[in-house]
């Protein structure tokens, strides 16, 4: 007992340096498992039962939920900030040009916010329902499950020019991973996300460039099978009729969550751009990822759990930035 008040003055030192160190740490996350477990202990429950109850009508609803954990973590920080709608203090980034009429399942994460605040009011911030919603969703469609880091706040700003900065289905290798190490996050990590591509649809804008005149060639891309290419062009015509039409995102096996996406890759299948030149970039680091993911689902399933845990730790509000918003889609008291 006394020996700790005689100590105290020696490692006074050393209680700075942790405090320094902390201090510094700055955008480090400081999530946890268990963060809800006095306050809210069956909060993840709740959320999986709300998303397989949407799923039953909306088989595309847990590939939405899951793009939207990336495009709020993206857009400075996992912290709710994709969700809030435009008011005299927002400019909301649903109307950024990567999520306008693109981005849903904000009704679904609606129902989730209130069956939770049902069950424990005013304690779980709407960045955690996300990190939890792209959990449910992976889970209920064939993929992993895993134990959610919880403990973010959320935002009381949104960020359009972030938001317009996403990652882009036009962006070339180079810039995808700059935009990747921007936020910590690697090469592995880059495409084991990727692989999310592995359920979910896009429309034909984001990627009819490549079946007619690629970069100017007057020709297809290359880098796309030809029949898979055929395909595409009866739903995505020339001319841009049809630009909204949906496709599948893995031809294989549309709504599970499985390492089709790489083994597409690997048959020339990639739907988007930004999908194939992960493989086909000559001389890129991310192929052997790629081709290691599509030989073993296992190997992919352990490193999307990874890279979904390195991405949910992307600048978070923790302690007592930021707020628990009442309704995702405001701020409170606004
Ligand atoms: C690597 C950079 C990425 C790019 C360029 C990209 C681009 C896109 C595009 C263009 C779409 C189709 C949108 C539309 O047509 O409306 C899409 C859909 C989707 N993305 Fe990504 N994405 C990327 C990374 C990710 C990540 C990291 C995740 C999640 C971990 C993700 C999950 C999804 C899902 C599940 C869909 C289907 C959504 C639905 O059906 O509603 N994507 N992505
Ligand atoms: C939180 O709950 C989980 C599951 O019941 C348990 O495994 C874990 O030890 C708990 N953690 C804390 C800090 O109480
Ligand atoms: C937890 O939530 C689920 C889903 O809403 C519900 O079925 C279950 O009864 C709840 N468990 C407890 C202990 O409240
Ligand atoms: C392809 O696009 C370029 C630039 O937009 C244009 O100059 C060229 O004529 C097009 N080629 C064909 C075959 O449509």
């Amino acid at each position: 007992m006394s020996s700790s008040f005689s100590s105290s003055s020696s490692s006074l030192p050393v209680a700075l340096a942790i405090c320094l160190a902390l201090l510094f740490q700055g955008s480090r996350a400081q999530l946890s498992p268990s963060f809800y477990n006095t306050t809210c202990s069956n909060v993840s429950a709740i959320v999986l039962s709300v998303v397989r109850q949407a799923q039953t009508s909306d088989v595309r609803i847990t590939a939405s939920l899951t793009r939207l954990f990336f495009h709020d973590c993206f857009v400075q920080g996992c912290d709710g900030s994709v969700l809030l709608d435009s008011s005299s203090t927002i400019v909301s980034e649903k109307g950024a040009a990567p999520n306008a009429n693109s981005l849903r399942g904000f009704n679904v994460v609606d129902n989730i916010k209130a069956a939770v605040e049902r069950a424990c009011p005013g304690v779980v911030s709407c960045a955690d329902i996300l990190a939890l919603a792209a959990e449910a969703s992976v889970r209920s469609s064939g993929g992993p499950s895993w134990s959610v880091l919880l403990g973010r706040r959320d935002s009381t700003t949104a960020n359009m020019n972030a938001a317009n900065n996403l990652p882009s289905p036009f962006d070339s290798l180079t810039g995808l991973q700059s935009k990747f190490s921007a936020v910590g996050l690697s090469n592995t990590d880059l495409v084991a996300l990727s692989g999310a591509h592995t359920f979910g649809r896009a429309q034909c804008r984001t990627f009819s460039s490549r079946l007619y005149n690629f970069s100017s060639t007057g020709k297809p891309d290359p880098t796309l099978n030809p029949s898979y290419r055929a395909t595409l062009q009866q739903n995505c015509p020339q001319g841009g009729a049809g630009s909204s039409n949906l496709n599948n995102l893995d031809p294989t096996t549309p709504n599970t969550f499985d390492r089709n996406y790489f083994t597409n890759l690997q048959g020339n299948r990639g739907l988007l751009q930004s999908d194939q030149e992960l493989l086909s970039t000559s001389g890129a680091p991310t192929a052997s990822i790629v081709n290691s993911f599509a030989s073993s689902q296992t190997v992919f399933f352990q490193n999307f759990v990874r890279s979904m845990i390195n991405m949910g730790n992307i600048s978070p509000l923790t302690g007592s930035r930021g707020q628990i918003r009442s309704n995702c889609r405001k701020v409170n008291g606004s």
